[in-house]
């Protein structure tokens, strides 16, 4: 492994270091204007535009938003299609914007079902983008926490049969050393948008210790002086990890 995994909510911070999205609402702020959703997932893109570009001021330095999940297949064809193309159409624009902000893009999820040109411009953002040591943007494309899981257990346990990997030495270490998010550190704030308090299938492992905010706000509308203010919330919460307080 080229990098060395942060370590998980280290110590108190003022504000998260790893702030992870569920970006919900789009369909509906669309349907509110009596416009097509993806008229709402062209809004919402614009918004992550600017969440990502808040980030340092912020203090946060790995931004994971979730853009498809593995069960947004079962979309119309109209939608499906839609955002397919909206995500190629948001990589090619956005590309030269966020190298040159610094920003290093990764994706997480299962590349399968993605189309060849898609994957093909994923590719060259993270290449393009693989020296940024700025704001760690990770955008979730065709992933689902169960999938991941399952992903890796699957790598895991031909490792095992491969003879590399000794059962006996399987902890909680192991399994994370397996996933999609294996260079990250964990999120430490997790948001949802738009009045749903359910985390549907997002970084099922990773979260296990996440702080989480289900705000009404819709994801077209939401802003950096909203997200400001939830990283401000964040930084009175007492985390614990499970100890008690001395
Ligand atoms: C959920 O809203 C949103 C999505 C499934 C897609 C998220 C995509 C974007 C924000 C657009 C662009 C993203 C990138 C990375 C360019 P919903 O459709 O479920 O809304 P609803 O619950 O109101 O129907």
């Amino acid at each position: 492994m080229a990098e060395q995994k942060p370590v998980a909510g280290s110590g108190q911070r003022s504000g998260p270091r790893h702030v992870a999205i569920i970006m919900d609402g789009n369909g509906r702020w669309a349907q509110a204007r009596g416009r097509p959703r993806l008229f709402g997932h062209h809004a919402g893109a614009k918004r992550v535009r600017e969440i990502v570009e808040c980030c340092p001021e912020l203090g946060i330095k790995y931004l994971t938003i979730f853009a498809f999940s593995t069960e947004n297949w079962k979309r119309t064809q109209v939608e499906v299609t839609g955002l397919m193309s909206l995500f190629r159409r948001y990589i090619s624009k956005e590309m030269n914007a966020l190298a040159a902000k610094n920003v290093r893009v990764r994706f997480i999820g299962d590349r399968v079902r993605l189309d060849a040109k898609l994957i093909d411009l994923m590719d060259k953002l993270e290449r393009k983008t693989e020296n940024n040591d700025g704001t760690h943007l990770t955008i979730a494309l065709n992933y689902g926490g169960r999938d991941e899981v399952a992903r890796a257990t699957k790598r895991l346990a031909q490792d095992v049969a491969a003879g590399n990997l000794d059962p006996e030495k399987v902890d909680e270490e192991t399994l994370p050393r397996y996933l999609d998010t294996h260079v990250l550190p964990d999120p430490d704030l997790v948001v949802r948008t738009s009045g749903e308090a359910r985390i549907s299938n997002f970084l099922l492992w990773q979260s296990a210790y996440a702080e989480y905010e289900f705000i009404d706000t819709l994801w077209p509308d939401f802003s950096k002086e909203e997200l400001a203010s939830l990283c401000a919330n964040y930084g009175r919460r007492d985390r614990r990890f499970g100890a008690v307080k001395t």
